[in-house]
């Protein structure tokens, strides 16, 4: 299902997620699959303040996913992501922990572009493409 599609950058390979209004303003994220060090997983992208973030969707506290049902990630206020077990929470921008037992971690960023109306992933040395 992805796309690899070309960039500005020659050697950065661009995966495609989705197209870019599939992604609203603290509304639902959508997922796509990775392998993370050697692990199959899985990232999201989200859109806060209008910029498209993308992170590893894996715990700072347990290595779990976020999403208590998929594609939820914004808590109720839209100002934080938040992890469905033990409710930690993120800020959407830098995936900082803002509190919760997370308190120190951070969520594994993963760089992401919006470009002709549509999301794009960057694989990089941890977070790389699925598995086929
Ligand atoms: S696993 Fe996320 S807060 Fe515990």
């Amino acid at each position: 299902m992805s796309t690899d599609a070309s960039s500005s950058d020659a050697n950065a390979t661009q995966i495609l997620v989705c197209a870019a209004d599939a992604v609203q303003e603290g509304g639902k994220g959508v997922r796509f699959p990775v392998t993370a060090g050697g692990d199959d997983g899985t990232g999201f992208v989200v859109r806060y303040q209008g910029i498209v973030y993308g992170y590893l969707n894996r715990c700072a506290h347990v290595p779990i996913e976020l999403d208590w049902a998929e594609g939820e990630f914004f808590e109720s206020s839209g100002l934080y992501l938040m992890c469905s077990t033990h409710g930690a929470i993120y800020v959407p921008d830098s995936g900082f922990c803002a509190g919760g037992p997370c308190r120190g971690g951070r969520l594994r960023p993963i760089t992401v572009v919006e470009r002709d109306q549509h999301i794009y992933w960057q694989p990089d040395d941890y977070v790389r493409p699925a598995r086929a």
